[in-house]
């Protein structure tokens, strides 16, 4: 099913992969051991989107906010980071996928920022489906940059005020030449967005699962995507005119 064959297909689907450490924990697992079944699933439903057209996927993989967990734990995330980005770049590679990353990136551990930063840079020209990867990554802090870098130029005398309108903020946002976040998955059975993704999800259709990320399949992706295309989406308009 690809993007031209199926208008209801989302071009950019954004997941916030939850419940890792309440799967381990069911199980008598430490938290790391679900961290690193979510890494599975993160392989496996990259693939999945590809193979179905999804032009651009977005995964918060760590928010600003965790930098607070257990130091063990922090430590787990980023090592785990540092190997998908190892170990999948034959696949991301093969697959014609563009790597990307959005957030306060300085903040993660050098040997991760750097072969991040070499991924990025060898995938750049990929076509196939943009991956992006929010990591230390806020929406308000999003949403701080861009303004912040919106008032460095005012101050310089580069913008005039009656310049700044929603396209000169969204390009000055981290995500801003992904395009408008259209779907959000959430697993685990929390309602609600966690500060991820705030600017670009104004329109964004909700889907939330009861399943936890190192659980979640492709059926359940199949589920979100007929889910979506079920959403009539009117962006504050009327359908039918009298
Ligand atoms: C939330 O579950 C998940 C995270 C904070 C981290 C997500 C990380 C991964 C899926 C693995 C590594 C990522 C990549 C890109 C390889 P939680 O720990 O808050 O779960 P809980 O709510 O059940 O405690």
């Amino acid at each position: 099913m690809a993007e031209s064959d199926n208008g209801q297909l989302p071009r950019h689907v954004g997941i916030i992969m939850d419940g890792n450490g309440r799967w381990a924990r069911a199980r008598g697992l430490h938290r790391i051991a679900g961290h690193r079944q979510g890494a599975k699933t993160v392989d496996k439903v990259v693939t999945a989107c590809r193979r179905r057209g999804i032009r651009v996927l977005t995964l918060y993989a760590f928010s600003s906010q965790n930098w607070c967990r257990p130091s063990p734990e922090v430590q787990a995330l980023m090592e785990l980071l540092g190997e998908y980005i190892r170990q999948e770049r034959r696949k991301i590679m093969d697959n014609n996928i563009r790597l990307t990353a959005i957030g306060h990136l300085d903040r993660l551990p050098p040997s991760t920022h750097q072969s991040l930063t070499e991924l990025i840079e060898i995938t750049k020209e990929n076509t196939g489906m943009t991956l992006c990867l929010a990591l230390s990554y806020g929406g308000r802090e999003e949403i701080l940059a861009a303004t912040g870098a919106l008032c460095a130029e005012l101050a310089a005398g580069q913008l005039r005020p009656e310049a700044i309108d929603e396209k000169a903020f969204t390009a000055r946002t981290w995500s801003g030449s992904l395009g408008p976040v259209d779907l959000i998955i959430r697993t685990s059975g929390e309602q609600r967005l966690s500060n991820f993704l705030l600017w670009s999800c104004a329109y964004a259709e909700l889907h939330f699962t009861d399943r936890m990320w190192p659980e979640f399949d492709e059926s359940d992706l199949d589920k979100a995507l007929a889910d979506f295309a079920s959403r009539q989406r009117r962006y504050g308009e009327v359908t039918e005119h009298d």
